[in-house]
């Protein structure tokens, strides 16, 4: 039991928090401080302690403070003010004003995670971002210099809203190696896949309206579902990606307006969905007239054998938004990235596009364009495969030799991530983040990928961007986390060796 006395607007705070409980640390305070609202011991405007103050205080790592602060935050319980320290919400006061904006604020963990593993001499395994040694620095170099040359100023003019038309024949017909039929006009050149979701949220779904995804899924699709007040409601997942029985339910329970899934090598958990069940989720979304945004991002990126085609392959009923781009197989920073569609969707996406940025930049279009003209990409992704599989295998290896008994993972077949979950009876993946970073090692903690906290094991999972290092790198970065999880374990739960 801590009891944290405060001078002026802070009130004494109870929290008598069970370290040896298997419910996490952050999830109890959570509940201890959502009783104390309840209870009107903690009243709306009052003030909380600082993060770090009520770490130390309890005993306990930052990070399960900054992780109560924050899902507090989204449940509109708790208010951060920049500069100021973090509030009880005014309920009634919001409640009353019909002005009053919902919180945008950044992710609080994302950021202090970012902050933490950015730090010299930490092996980063928390990224999303492609290796830079797989990124074709020189090729785009040339690129860009034979398109200035070629195009003069049109190159650096305003592009047409829907892109650069040669780019979008290109990919068009790069589909179609895909096995989507597609025409060059139903097109959209974005500024990367974040943008493509971006434009199809705000054309299709308003405030408030339900959109379906997978539990987890990608961080991105929920940080905008926020900002764009988009409610998201997880669907459960198994090895096969999202399960049909619950997607059905799902849709019964909440009437969703759009279904956001990524088939192919999903982020965060790898899983690749079958074709059968492809099909299957095509006919559902089709008799009920729901639409699929369908992010196919890493959806070349597979090095094991060949995954069954993008939904929009199998769309006979005009139902799938296809969202997908350069980031993951190129260049992140050129942002190019595409949504193909048809009819309305594609109509009004094109308007938010126009409002949101007027166009793509006409120089990286052209650049890309060149680069996938000139047959690069094949050898490039021939390479990138090879490498990630490389890593793939590396990774498991090392995780096999240096991650506790009881920490369960599927061997990923693409895509950048492995998802792992860390035995239930030690620390969780929020507990280890800390001693992981004082080890000199960073992953992405698993809770942050999922729409809400009903399943108590979400806390245990930790995502690894195996694809960030080379092979040595990675061993050392698994001798690191394994050596974190030990040391932890250890003081965690003293009685119980589970290695
Ligand atoms: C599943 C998923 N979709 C979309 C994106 C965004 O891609 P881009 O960089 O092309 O905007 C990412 C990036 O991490 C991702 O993981």
């Amino acid at each position: 039991m801590v009891v944290l006395g405060y001078n002026g607007l802070m009130k004494p705070l109870v929290l008598p928090l069970q370290k040896d409980s298997p419910e996490p640390l952050y999830r109890q305070l959570i509940r201890l401080i959502q009783d104390q609202i309840r209870e009107g011991a903690l009243q709306p405007h009052d003030k909380l302690p600082p993060t770090r103050e009520l770490a130390d205080a309890l005993q306990i790592s930052r990070i399960s403070v900054v992780s109560a602060y924050t899902q507090l935050q989204e449940m509109g319980l708790l208010e951060a003010h920049p500069g100021r320290g973090t509030f009880v919400a005014g309920v009634t006061e919001r409640q009353n004003d019909p002005r009053a904006l919902p919180s945008v604020a950044a992710n609080p963990i994302a950021q202090t995670m970012h902050r933490l593993a950015s730090q010299p001499g930490i092996i980063a395994f928390s990224g999303g971002t492609p290796a830079e040694e797989f990124l074709p620095v020189s090729a785009i170099h040339n690129a860009i210099n034979h398109v200035l040359a070629r195009d003069g100023a049109a190159a650096v003019a305003y592009e047409e809203t829907e892109g650069y038309p040669p780019l979008r024949a290109t990919v068009s017909e790069y589909s179609a190696t895909l096995g989507i039929r597609c025409k060059p006009e139903q097109v959209l050149i974005t500024g990367g896949c974040q943008q493509a979701l971006d434009l199809a949220m705000q054309a299709l779904l308003g405030e408030g309206d339900v959109l379906l995804t997978t539990n987890p899924t990608y961080l991105g699709i929920l940080d905008l579902a926020r900002i764009r007040r988009v409610q998201v409601i997880g669907v459960d997942m198994d090895e096969g990606g999202m399960r049909m029985d619950a997607l059905e339910n799902a849709i019964a329970n909440h009437k969703p307006r759009m279904i956001y899934i990524a088939p192919t090598n999903h982020n965060p958990t790898g899983t690749v969905m079958s074709l059968h069940r492809r099909r299957h989720l095509l006919r559902i979304a089709g008799a009920q007239g729901i639409p699929i945004l369908e992010d196919s991002v890493y959806h070349e990126l597979n090095y094991g054998s060949d995954p069954p085609p993008p939904l929009k392959a199998l769309d006979e009923d005009g139902v799938v938004i296809h969202a997908s781009g350069f980031s993951k197989v190129v260049l992140p920073g050129t942002r190019i990235g595409y949504l193909i569609t048809e009819g309305s969707a594609w109509e009004r996406t094109l308007r938010v596009k126009q409002a949101a940025d007027i166009c793509t930049p006409g120089l990286n279009q052209r650049a890309m364009h060149y680069f996938l003209q000139s047959g690069a990409l094949v050898g490039h992704l021939d390479r990138v495969r090879r490498a990630c599989r490389e890593r793939r295998n590396a990774v498991m290896a090392a995780v096999h030799r240096h991650l506790p008994q009881g920490t369960i993972f599927d061997e990923p077949s693409g895509g950048m991530y492995l998802w792992l979950r860390l035995p239930l009876e030690g620390p969780t993946a929020a507990e280890l983040y800390v001693s992981a970073i004082q080890h000199g090692v960073a992953f992405a903690i698993g809770a942050m990928f999922y729409t809400d906290d009903s399943d108590p094991q979400s806390a245990y999972y930790v995502r690894l961007n195996f694809t960030a290092h080379p092979p040595d790198q990675i061993e050392e970065g698994m001798r690191r986390l394994g050596g974190a999880w030990r040391e932890l374990a250890a003081v965690h739960r003293p009685t119980a060796s589970i290695l």
